[in-house]
């Protein structure tokens, strides 16, 4: 376990009666470290960020903050002690305060001089400064949210805990607030812990992610790992859309209409499931000598701004046709009915065991 961390889980469980909500939980997140909890609705993630926060009681296994235990099922530092910022979906600012006594209430404890340069400082932080004076209901929402963000770091917490921060800004403003709050928090230095479950949110802000499934850690790891190097099927369709075709293991190998894919690990005659991103099936014109059964027809095509989708059919095996997606970079719109070849890039494309029937 990294001892420099600080916020460490161990073994963590946690029941409300008869329903596991977080089950043999372990992770660390060093200082300046953004990590996202990610997963579906009700797998665990607020039930985590409780915990951690105090706001739980721990039922087994051990939290531990820069390597001193705060919760271990016999003994508990309270909330207040645990030098941790919150943010939550709902942070209500204090409607009868100004933007600077509402970043200030956090503060009571230090001399006046104190409290106001750190009020400063932590507006800075978010590009606040120009609004300590306003009132929360004349700034906008992405406004209120930044001044959220300044009260939950003005006292330097060690460890910030947001819980889905963004959930409630449209999508433009969504963007902004993403931006400054990650900056904000990288020039904060605390270990940060965030909830989300959107997969992009998560690939923009964390280090690190953690995706959980049913209170369970599915995969732990950086973006790119978890994008290009998911550990089972859940984890790779977290991340975006994916063709999905089945295929029976012979030689260690998968064979799909775009040729052979390594089956490493698996059993011979298994059935294995195959998930192919769209971004992984490069389209082309239709060479010289390419097999007519690896053609593949247009159904349709659209413009979805930066990438293209392309709707696709192809007749393989031969009684059964196969209906794929597509993504091509910028602008790429065959008309209908264009027979076009497609070149499979390997590191887009993973082979599981075919889960079995739930
Ligand atoms: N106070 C509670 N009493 C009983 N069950 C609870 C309580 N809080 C959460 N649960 C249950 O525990 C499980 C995990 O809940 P939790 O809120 O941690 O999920 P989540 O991942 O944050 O979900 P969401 O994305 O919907 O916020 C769920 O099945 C939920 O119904
Ligand atoms: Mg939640």
């Amino acid at each position: 376990m990294n001892e420099t961390a600080v916020i460490t889980l161990e073994g963590v469980c946690h029941a409300y009666d008869a329903v596991v909500a977080v089950d043999d939980l372990a992770l660390s997140v060093p200082a300046g470290e953004v990590v996202c909890l990610l997963g579906p609705s009700g797998c665990g993630k607020t039930t985590v960020l409780r915990i951690v926060a105090g706001l739980e009681r721990l039922q087994k296994g051990r939290v531990l903050l820069n390597g001193a235990v705060a919760a271990d099922g016999s003994h508990e530092v309270p909330p207040e002690r645990r030098n941790v910022g919150f943010l939550f979906q709902d942070y209500a600012l204090f409607p009868h305060l100004t933007v600077a006594e509402n970043v200030g209430f956090g503060l009571q404890a230090l001399a006046a001089g104190e409290r106001k340069a750190r009020v400063a400082e932590a507006l800075e932080l978010v590009v606040m400064a120009d609004y300590a004076a306003r009132y929360p209901h004349e700034l906008s929402g992405g406004q209120q949210q930044r001044v959220a963000l300044a009260r939950s770091l003005a006292p330097k917490p060690q460890l910030v805990l947001l819980d889905e921060p963004f959930s409630g800004l449209d999508a433009r403003m969504r963007d902004q607030v993403r931006d400054h709050t990650l900056h904000a928090l990288k020039q904060s230095g605390a270990a940060a812990l965030m909830v989300t479950h959107d997969a992009e949110e998560a690939m923009f802000m964390g280090d690190r992610i953690a995706v959980m499934r049913q209170g369970r850690l599915v995969q732990f790891g950086a973006p790119v790992e978890l994008y290009c190097r998911p550990s089972d099927a859940f984890v790779a369709e977290f991340f975006g859309e994916v063709n999905h075709l089945t295929g029976t293991v012979h030689d260690k190998k998968v064979t799909t209409p775009f040729g052979e894919l390594s089956a490493e690990g698996l059993q011979e005659g298994a059935v294995a499931d195959i998930l192919i991103r769209p971004e992984a099936l490069q389209l082309g014109p239709i060479h010289e000598g390419l097999d007519p059964k690896r053609a593949v027809r247009v159904i349709a095509a659209r413009m979805l701004g930066r990438t293209s989708l392309i709707h696709l059919c192809i007749g393989w095996p031969d009684e059964s046709v196969l209906h794929l997606h597509a993504r091509m970079p910028g602008r790429f719109l065959p008309p209908e009915n264009t027979m076009l070849s497609v070149e499979l890039d390997h590191t887009q494309a993973f082979v599981f065991p075919a889960e079995p029937p739930h």
